[in-house]
């Protein structure tokens, strides 16, 4: 059985890629910053039949928090196959180029950058011992410097002076480590979820978690002649899936 981890899975897109990937016969460390959301959420799935899973408390912004969930997910397996760092926080708006401070830029690059960069580096040996490896990086179309430059994009006048470049680099991060790992059996997608009505804009999104959650565990479960190193956005272009950087 492969097993994954998954940040930020305690509810909306998180918790609903959690629930597609168990239906699809993964093990799931199901991770939670708040321990008791994440046991909360565990017992939902199970009450639903779906019972490889457990929760991990982990706060991506804190070392300590990431490194504590490596010693306890490394005392349950040996391997990740699949990493997903859905983990993300908007910063709240509206963000403005000239007014936003920089203790908002400081949190919202912590959890959005930094924290995926740590999540990563810790469970890249856990990652690397599987026979089929997967990371996704859950990003936004709203990184694509393409499209915030496009009067046609239908976010165009959806500007954030934060969200918007966290994004960004967590695309250029994710180019990176998909080089690096271009030897390596370890496949790197960032994927988009679509405007997804979920707690993350007051469910104002248009989408579904499930529609949402369907497009993350695809590339979790790309097989081995898929992509890597692509930034997919089928909320974008429903037809190649592809979004421009
Ligand atoms: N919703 C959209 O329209 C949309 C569009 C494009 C991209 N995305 C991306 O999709 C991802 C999930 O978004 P969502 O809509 O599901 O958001 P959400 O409803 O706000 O849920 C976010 C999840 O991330 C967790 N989280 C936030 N900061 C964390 C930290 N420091 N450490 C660990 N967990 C943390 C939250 O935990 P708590 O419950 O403890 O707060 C929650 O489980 C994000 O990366 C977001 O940028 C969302």
């Amino acid at each position: 059985m492969k097993t994954v981890f998954i940040t930020g899975a305690n509810k909306s897109i998180g918790f609903e890629t959690a629930r597609q990937l168990l239906k699809e016969g993964y093990s799931i460390f199901l991770g939670s910053r708040d321990l008791k959301n994440g046991q909360e959420a565990v017992e939902k799935l199970k009450s639903e039949g779906l019972d490889n899973v457990e929760a991990i408390q982990i706060d991506i912004s804190k070392d300590e928090s990431v490194k504590s969930a490596r010693i306890e997910i490394g005392k349950k397996t040996d391997v990740i196959d699949v990493l997903i760092n859905n983990a993300g926080i908007t910063g709240g708006f509206p963000q403005s180029a000239l007014e936003a401070t920089s203790q908002q830029f400081l949190d919202v690059f912590e959890t959005n950058v930094i924290g995926q960069v740590r999540v990563t580096q810790s469970f890249i040996d856990l990652v690397k011992k599987s026979n089929e490896p997967r990371i996704v990086m859950v990003s936004s179309s709203q990184g694509s410097l393409t499209l915030a430059d496009d009067p046609n994009n239908i976010y165009y006048h959806h500007k954030g002076a934060v969200y918007q470049p966290s994004k960004s680099a967590l695309n250029m991060y994710s180019l990176v480590l998909a080089y690096e790992l271009r030897e390596t059996p370890v496949k790197v997608n960032v994927v988009d979820p679509g405007f997804t009505k979920t707690d993350f804009n007051g469910h104002r999104g248009t989408g579904t978690v499930e529609a949402a959650a369907a497009r993350i565990a695809k590339y979790a479960m790309i097989a081995n002649d898929g992509p890597t190193g692509k930034f997919i956005s089928e909320e974008y272009n429903p037809e190649t899936g592809e979004c421009p950087w």
